[in-house]
């Protein structure tokens, strides 16, 4: 049997070896190594998928996030709202932004952000929320918009972990994860669904005054060359990078399909086993698990990491501390207790091997392990 990884990049470039190394041996060879071809056409390509109109690339998601905050013109001690379930770049950028992180805490069935929470956190500094649509499904983004709009805030959505799911508005209509709100984020981290060969990440924009300004900003804030009309940073995707996602956009919905045969595989083993609780399905959002995350109930989380461990099965714990615990985010406002939500499930949560590449071997010697587990507990 293949070694068991999360993530087997190593298998999935194999299958599409010869369109990767083409691609990457076209940019080499046409030098144009920042901001070539290869970059504006995969931009295209993203809008198309997305159905939406621009297409900003940048060097990573947590840059998305940040350049996104600053195109919004947020100030220092302007409150964001953000889930306290997360991984820490959506409060970095927040916090070192100078603007003020308002924590809040999550669903317990879907882990996305709650919308009765938001409402609660609103002040007169509240400026905008970011929802994150942890492990692969949207939040539940008509409530959630339909609070920034009684409010008039912002919504910046992290897809980072969300790419190709699809959200059904009230409407009925079905809109690409990361294009509902006023701007969308994600990350090109290799083991993303759509992952590059090093750091990639991009915004998206229906708004075309806002696209101007983040096109701005992530060159140094000029549209003119060395006449900087804003504060920017220099956060470019490689030509490189551009060139491999170009190939991989292709096979996205693929993947995603793969990613969820392997979820439905595990929901089936799992399904009559009280102490796991498999991913719930929020109604409005297919789900392309970027991660295939357990709640365990009654049995000790570590002993089953341990167990998988002795046979080899990585298994990850998404997210240990939440973000309110942290060192670097403690904070007077608040304490243990807060968000009892985040912090039950930073105890209970465990995540599988979830890749495009997982075959029917593996993944009978992961579910078989795991119930063996159940049975010696
Ligand atoms: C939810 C979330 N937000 C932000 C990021 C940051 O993306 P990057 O690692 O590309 O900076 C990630 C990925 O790592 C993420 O999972």
């Amino acid at each position: 049997m293949q070694k068991i990884s999360m993530v087997d990049l190593k298998a999935q470039y194999e299958k599409i070896k010869p369109e990767i190394d083409n691609a990457i041996n076209e940019v080499i060879n046409s030098t144009s190594f920042i901001n070539g071809p290869a970059v504006k056409e995969f931009q295209t390509d993203l809008e198309k998928y997305l159905g939406v109109k621009h297409v900003i690339p940048c060097a990573n998601g947590t840059d998305a996030l940040q350049i996104s905050m600053m195109a919004l013109g947020l100030k220092s001690g302007d409150e964001v709202i953000a889930p306290d379930f997360t991984f820490i770049a959506t409060a970095e950028v927040i916090a070192i932004l100078g603007l003020v992180p308002v924590l809040v805490d999550v669903d317990p069935e879907t882990f996305n952000i709650s919308p009765e929470a938001i409402s609660k956190a609103i002040t007169p500094r509240t400026k905008a929320i970011v929802p994150v649509h942890l492990f692969g499904q949207s939040a539940d983004m008509d409530a959630i918009m339909q609070i920034a709009k009684e409010h008039n805030l912002y919504v910046i959505e992290d897809a980072c972990q969300s790419i190709g799911s699809d959200y059904r508005n009230a409407a009925g209509e079905w809109k690409k994860s990361g294009t509902i709100a006023h701007i969308g984020c994600t990350s090109f981290f290799p083991s993303k669904n759509l992952g590059c060969y090093g750091d990639g990440g991009a915004i998206f924009t229906n708004d075309d005054a806002l696209a101007i300004k983040l096109r701005s900003i992530v060159n140094h804030g000029m549209t003119v060359r060395y006449y900087h009309d804003d504060i920017g940073v220099n956060s470019r995707l490689d030509s490189l990078q551009a060139a491999v996602l170009k190939v991989k956009l292709q096979y996205l919905d693929e993947y995603v399909k793969a990613r969820q045969r392997v979820a439905q595989a595990y929901n089936t083993a799992f399904s009559n086993r009280t102490e796991l609780i498999t991913p719930v399905l929020s109604g409005n959002s297919t789900h392309v698990f970027h991660q295939y995350t357990l709640q365990v109930h009654g049995i000790d989380r570590s002993m089953l990491q341990e167990f998988l461990a002795t046979k080899n099965i990585p298994a990850m714990i998404y997210y240990p501390v939440p973000i309110h615990l942290q060192k670097a985010y403690l904070d007077p406002r608040y304490k243990p207790g807060d968000f009892p939500v985040t912090e039950q499930l930073s105890k209970t949560v465990i995540s599988l091997p979830m890749h495009t590449e997982m075959d029917e071997e593996q993944l009978r010697y992961i579910t078989s392990s795991v119930l063996e587990f159940l049975e010696h507990e």
